[in-house]
């Protein structure tokens, strides 16, 4: 299909609303279910959805009021859904055998919301059905805060966006169409759900949270001309920090929030937030470096200034535990390819990492591949990106709380991550769907 860029409206995902609260938890539903959208102008594309909504909604948390979801699965597949980012009891952490039954199965997670504002989101997580199910729609944010953000003055309301960003491969008929490891298909560009949208922003100070939910796509993001905005958070919240930058790196699963300042603009600039993928080898040149068009129309009342500090870190404890990680795929472009973490495809019956409940420890993770990238989550914690390549980290993104990590071909990243809180098992995986459902994943266990 024909896809005409920068004539769809970018929507914002609805907000979901609890249907109960008191002081200290809120209460959620929301029901997996398919839905007809329209994702390309003038077309319905069948997709998986959160309440019918593609992306999923939006859930607005607070550190220290639990938030209560129950989920009910009136889809024809099996479901497990995951809180990417969050620290959460083991039988709310929607591990791949933990599965909501399709056809009206339910499931109630509980998030206590014991940790600092952060990016979250939430997607399935169900055993060899995860890459399909969130390619097919099955993804929502999920915004925690606290005092500390809310410390900020930051834009908020109208000027707080959240974007999720993916890719997606269709057919003649406008119906995407999911196949493994088919990276160089997917070369239509979504935001908020919408191929190639624009959105329309007044003269004033932005923040954009943008979240890449793409099976294996890379973003690496910049704005026309290369004019400078300001990073101010990660997966884990806010850096300690602005930092002015001209682009940021974004692999999947991980998250930026950056603020652009439009009061540059005269009225009727429109300016591109574009991509210049550089670790995932290329499809269409064209079609995969357009984003999203931001068009300047409106003028605002206050404008906003950028603040010098944004949060004070949690202290890094001494750790007491190192470990090393090797990531590793054939590389031979075959269905039959097999994704290894230190050799081994993944098995959910084996424990590959005990760990003593309160310890902290260092992992030293490795990409083994000459070609393929990869990142690392690891479920559970929000960790700390000590050194890449023997270097310490002291600019980008990678200096505030992470939870999942790129890799570039060779590359080697030391991590620092404390396991406290919650006992039992839980996963670590390369956070490329393909690459975790060929079997680039593993357990650890916090005894
Ligand atoms: Cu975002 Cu184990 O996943
Ligand atoms: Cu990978």
């Amino acid at each position: 299909v024909n896809i005409p860029k920068f004539t769809q409206r970018m929507p914002l995902a609805p907000t979901l609303a609890p249907y109960s609260s008191t002081g200290t938890a809120e209460y959620y539903a929301m029901t997996m279910k398919e839905a007809d959208v329209e994702i390309i102008p003038g077309r319905l594309t069948r997709v998986r959805t959160f309440n019918g909504s593609f992306p999923g909604p939006v859930i607005r948390a607070k550190s220290g009021v639990r938030a209560v979801v129950q989920q009910t699965n009136n889809l024809s597949v099996a479901t497990s859904v995951h809180l990417h980012g969050a620290h959460v009891p083991e039988d709310s952490d929607g591990g791949p055998m933990d599965l909501i039954a399709p056809g009206g199965g339910t499931k109630t997670y509980t998030y206590p919301n014991q940790q600092p504002h952060a990016n979250l989101w939430f997607h399935d997580h169900a055993h060899h059905q995860e890459s399909e199910n969130v390619f097919l729609g099955l993804s929502g944010t999920y915004l925690l805060t606290d005092d500390v953000e809310q410390g900020n003055v930051l834009p908020k309301g109208a000027y707080d966006i959240p974007i999720q960003l993916r890719d997606a491969r269709f057919n003649d008929q406008g119906q995407l169409v999911y196949a493994m490891d088919d990276f160089l298909n997917r070369n239509v560009i979504l935001a908020n759900g919408k191929a190639w949208p624009y959105f329309e922003v007044a003269r004033k100070l932005y923040r954009f949270r943008i979240f890449n939910t793409a099976n294996m796509r890379y973003f690496n993001l910049s704005l026309t001309g290369n004019q400078p905005f300001t990073l101010i958070g990660t997966d884990g919240g806010l850096l300690p920090r602005p930092q002015e930058v001209t682009s940021v790196m974004l692999s999947p699963g991980e998250r930026v929030d950056i603020m652009i300042d439009f009061y540059e603009y005269p009225l009727g600039t429109t300016l591109e937030l574009k991509n210049a993928p550089d670790a995932m080898p290329g499809g269409p040149a064209d079609a995969i470096t357009k984003v999203l068009q931001f068009r300047v129309t409106g003028t605002g009342k206050e404008f906003g200034t950028i603040p010098y500090d944004l949060r004070t870190l949690p202290a890094l404890p001494p750790a007491t535990v190192n470990r090393s990680i090797t990531l590793s795929m054939d590389e031979n472009g075959m269905a039959s390819d097999l994704g290894y973490i230190n050799g081994l495809v993944y098995d959910m019956n084996r424990v590959d990492t005990q760990i003593a409940y309160g310890s902290t420890e260092i992992w030293t993770v490795t990409n083994a591949n000459k070609i393929i990238p990869h990142n690392f989550h690891i479920h559970l914690v929000q960790f700390r990106v000590l050194e890449r390549n023997g270097v310490p980290v002291t600019s980008g993104p990678e200096v505030g709380l992470k939870d999942t990590v790129n890799l570039n071909p060779g590359e080697t990243v030391k991590i620092q991550a404390t396991f406290t809180g919650y006992r039992g098992t839980y996963l670590y995986h390369c956070h490329i769907f393909d690459h975790a459902a060929m079997g680039m994943m593993a357990t650890m266990k916090i005894v």
